[in-house]
């Protein structure tokens, strides 16, 4: 059976599915996206992601492509019909599609496409063992805040990281951590509290970041929002990154240095826990 993919109103088989050659999401990166796990067949934080693409498109001045109710309508009979169990929903929405030009048209139709990845998320296997991060310098523009498809630097740099035997990059400006190249990025001190840097257009507003931070609050956790360095991360009790299809995962080694025995966190495995047990009761 062939995967069906949703584009501009349409279900059909993925062979079958067209955008123009003129659409600027393909000419000019003009587009912004929202990624949605899949766990029991239900969908995970729907209302979040939703909240963060109208933000996204509302700072570029884009189209909202259609209402709430339908895009959780396609989500849901897309999973339906692909007999996703486990995995994500993938959604993009671009300007529109208009002959190349930097200035665009005010009364371009956006382009909305959607489809889904069945993968094993929950048990992945760097949820127990952790994975290996490099420090990269932080290429990126400065609009990290607007989940953008402009994803040429974070490829460059996990490429880099797995050229180099490693899992991931976390990126550094003017001293400090970012985020990862496609997650938040998180420190335990050794007295215990958590830390994640604060929010600014520096990095997105990861709706996981979000969610762990209230339910680490909910178990009397100590959080503390302020940006860390990779010397203060590498000599961290623990660290982790969490993202919308990662969730909370360890991370066991920061540029060569590895933290306590090389296993996760007991704090991390916890808040993985939690993350796991909260959204599934949440999912719809
Ligand atoms: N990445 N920071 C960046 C740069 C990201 O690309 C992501 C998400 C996050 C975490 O955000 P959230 O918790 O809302 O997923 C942080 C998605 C999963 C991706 O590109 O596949």
């Amino acid at each position: 059976m062939s995967r069906i993919v949703y584009v501009n109103g349409e279900y059909l088989p993925e062979e079958e599915a067209k955008v123009s050659i003129f659409d600027r999401g393909f000419l000019m990166a003009d587009a912004v996206y929202e990624v949605c796990s899949v766990l029991d067949g239900k969908l995970l934080e729907f209302e979040g992601h939703i909240a963060r693409l109208h933000r996204s498109l509302s700072e570029l001045k884009m189209a909202e492509p259609c209402s709430d109710e339908e895009l959780l309508e396609i989500h849901r009979e897309l999973v339906k019909r692909n007999e996703v169990k486990e995995g994500g929903v993938y959604l993009q929405v671009t300007r529109g599609a208009s002959d190349r030009d930097f200035v665009w048209a005010k009364d371009l139709k956006p382009t909305l496409v959607l489809f889904t990845q069945a993968k094993s998320i929950e048990h992945s296997p760097t949820a127990t063992t952790g994975i290996k991060v490099i420090a990269i310098e932080d290429q990126r523009w400065a609009r990290r805040d607007i989940k953008t498809v402009q994803l040429l630097f974070p490829s460059l740099a996990k490429m880099e990281a797995k050229a180099q035997g490693k899992d991931d990059a976390w990126l550094v400006e003017d001293g400090f951590v970012t985020e990862g190249t496609s997650n938040n990025a998180w420190i335990v001190t050794k007295d215990g509290t958590i830390v994640t840097r604060d929010l600014s257009t520096d990095l997105l507003h990861g709706i996981t970041r979000a969610s762990v931070m209230k339910y680490a609050k909910e178990a009397q956790m100590k959080v503390e929002e302020r940006k860390f360095t990779i010397e203060e991360a590498q000599n961290a009790a623990e660290a982790f990154f969490t993202s919308a299809s990662a969730f909370v995962t360890p991370v066991v080694e920061i540029d060569g240095a590895t933290l306590g025995d090389g296993t996760p966190g007991p704090v991390a495995r916890r808040l993985r826990e939690i993350y796991l047990a909260e959204s599934r009761a949440r999912a719809i």
